[in-house]
């Protein structure tokens, strides 16, 4: 995988560049770069991207044709609805064209070897974008293909979604560094990307999971070696009312994740006191925000009126993945985020 090295850092006259060219006659990157992880971004970047992001919100019709004669590939082994709409409408409303390939019938490598794929698709495709079970066909596609790879989803990481979620978050608080973060249940993929964003941006973040399902602690090292750079106050705990005293946001997500739908009953027993409930929302800041990445199984890991309450963010969350999206693509095709002049999410 080529390690994300800013191009905003290694050239500083880039970051206050005025904006002067038509979106169209953005320089290509000098090198391909993927987002596998959060942990490919410097926290620097994150803030950057989310400048970009909204500006792309704000004014879309900007960045209209910005990818013009630029192709994505899309391949998913699991279902999708945000992830999979938000890349292409989003590619779309660039210029740029996706092909899809449904992927839920045969793992990728099934075939042929993910080596032999990558030097096919760097020869057609400008940018692959990969949802898959395992999370190290994600990084031997990044390693071996010459174009950018996008992780839309595996088993230990969902980058794109906590991208939106911590853009989301901004757009409510705006200083990321003063707000106290919870996320409560499985240590899963979203778990460890909003983990390490949350670490990124330099928040107070308290995940609570039982003690079985607990997070990867290659990710845990990984946001420690973060928040000692971002000054990120971290708490791993077991006890969920613990992690959501006293925060800001409360994020929640499947107890069973795509590929452990055969564990939902023993894991709905296990995960019980981890519901997020009006009992539980009340031990949050009074107005907390509700968060989630969607699909919610409602009754398990959130109640209706917590989901439903005017406090839930999670159809904010979900625009929000095609703006993010937007930003990322516009990032690894179109030039670095440091030739867009920083803008406050507020302006
Ligand atoms: N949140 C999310 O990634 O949704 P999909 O699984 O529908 O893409
Ligand atoms: N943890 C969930 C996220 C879905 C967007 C899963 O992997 O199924």
């Amino acid at each position: 995988m080529e390690c994300f090295e800013t191009q905003m850092r290694t050239d500083p006259t880039l970051m206050n560049s005025p904006k002067t060219h038509p979106p169209g006659l953005l320089p290509e990157p000098a090198a391909p770069r993927d987002l596998v992880s959060i942990h490919d971004l410097a926290p620097s970047e994150i803030l950057t991207l989310f400048s970009l992001t909204s500006m792309l919100k704000q004014r879309p019709a900007d960045f209209r044709g910005v990818l013009a004669g630029k192709q994505m590939v899309m391949f998913f082994e699991k279902p999708s609805l945000r992830t999979r709409l938000t890349f292409e409408a989003g590619m779309d409303s660039l210029g740029g064209s996706t092909f899809f390939v449904d992927q839920t019938a045969s793992r990728l490598n099934a075939r042929e070897s993910l080596y032999d794929i990558a030097h096919n698709l760097e020869r057609w495709i400008d940018l692959i974008v990969l949802r898959t079970f395992s999370h190290a066909v994600v990084e031997e596609m990044a390693t071996y293909a010459d174009v950018p790879v996008i992780n839309a989803l595996s088993e230990l990481e969902h980058p794109c979604q906590a991208l939106a979620d911590f853009f989301t978050l901004q757009e409510h608080f705006g200083d990321l560094s003063k707000i106290h973060f919870a996320y409560v249940g499985d240590g899963n993929n979203m778990a460890h990307s909003l983990l390490l964003a949350g670490a990124s941006v330099g928040a107070k973040v308290s995940i609570a999971t039982p003690q079985r399902y607990g997070l990867n602690p290659v990710i845990v090292t990984m946001a420690k070696a973060i928040a000692d750079e971002t000054k990120a106050l971290l708490r791993i705990l077991s006890d969920p009312r613990k992690a959501v005293a006293g925060a800001d946001a409360v994020y929640t997500d499947a107890w069973a994740s795509m590929g452990h739908e055969h564990e939902a009953e023993e894991r709905a027993a296990i995960f019980t006191p981890y519901q997020v409930n009006a009992a539980l929302m009340q031990l949050a800041k009074p107005n907390a925000l509700f968060m989630h990445c969607l699909p919610a199984h409602r009754g398990c890991e959130v109640t209706d009126q917590v989901i439903d309450s005017v406090n839930s963010v999670v159809f904010d969350q979900a625009e929000n993945r095609l703006h993010i999206q937007k930003a990322i693509l516009v990032w690894l095709l179109g030039g670095g985020v440091g030739r867009f002049p920083a803008r406050s999410a507020h302006a």
